[in-house]
């Protein structure tokens, strides 16, 4: 894991979020007693992630820096990058395409809060090919939603209107080294943006596509929206002062 590059999708405008979000990048917000950057940080940095980069939009950049600095005080080297317009998950791989070049790559959502050990998934990344984390949901029309056959991924449909599964691709994704070859394959959505599902999906084409499901004992929260952002606020209060544990902490 130590050589992969860790990358973190902070930017965007937050608008389901409104008013919270107008002045204040939605990754900054507090999820309990941490911002909710540190949530995605620590999980990147407990998967062994050595070199992370950070990519926001020019006027939270240096709020960022002022929060984490260059992540020497927890082991890591922590790099920013500026989007300029919300181009969509998979346009990182743009802007970052000299940096992973032949490069194992991971991707998260800011916004992407999990609690788990991640059990053997150190043994699986290694793996060519892509690997989503996936987990089970009520509502899984808001999400990917992945397609299995003999435990193996069929399809992966992008907020479907009929969901045919109730697994659904989280914010975390792992990726080979041959990532950026593929790139030249990637077009604009409907909605104008680089998909990180299309990128999925030219791995299936190649039966390259895995898929690593949560434990049901696991959490996995997409804090896009208030209800999820208080109701895990409110779980990781319970959650803390009942098992002396401390999500999302920093320094290991
Ligand atoms: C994105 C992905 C979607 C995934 C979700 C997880 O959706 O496109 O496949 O299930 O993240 O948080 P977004 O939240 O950007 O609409």
């Amino acid at each position: 894991m130590k050589d992969r590059i860790g990358i973190i999708m902070a930017g965007g405008k937050g608008t389901r979020l409104y008013p919270l979000t107008k002045v204040v990048n939605k990754h900054l917000l507090p999820v309990h007693d941490k911002p909710m950057i540190y949530y995605p940080l620590s999980t990147l940095i407990r998967l062994g992630h050595k070199v992370i980069y950070l990519i926001s939009t020019k006027e939270s950049i240096p709020l960022f820096k002022k929060l984490l600095g260059n992540g020497k005080k927890y082991g890591i080297k922590l790099y920013y990058k500026v989007q300029n317009k919300p181009k969509g998950i998979a346009h990182c791989f743009f802007l970052l395409k000299k940096q992973i070049k032949n490069k194992k790559t991971t991707v998260i959502l800011g916004d992407n809060l999990f609690i788990s050990n991640f059990e053997n998934l150190t043994s699986i990344i290694n793996n060519q090919g892509c690997t989503i984390v996936c987990t089970k949901v009520r509502k899984p029309q808001h999400y990917g939603v992945v397609n299995l056959k003999n435990n193996k991924i069929t399809s992966i449909v992008e907020k479907p209107k009929k969901p045919t599964s109730n697994l659904i691709a989280t914010g975390l994704y792992l990726f080979d080294e041959n990532l950026t070859k593929h790139l030249n394959q990637l077009k604009p959505s409907r909605r104008g943006e680089y998909e990180i599902t299309d990128v999925n999906k030219i791995y299936l084409k190649k039966k390259q596509c895995f898929n690593y499901n949560l434990k049901s004992t696991d959490y996995w929260y997409d804090l896009g929206q208030i209800n999820d952002l208080d109701d895990c606020s409110t779980l990781l209060k319970i959650y803390q002062q009942k098992r002396e544990l401390n999500i999302g902490q920093l320094k290991f």
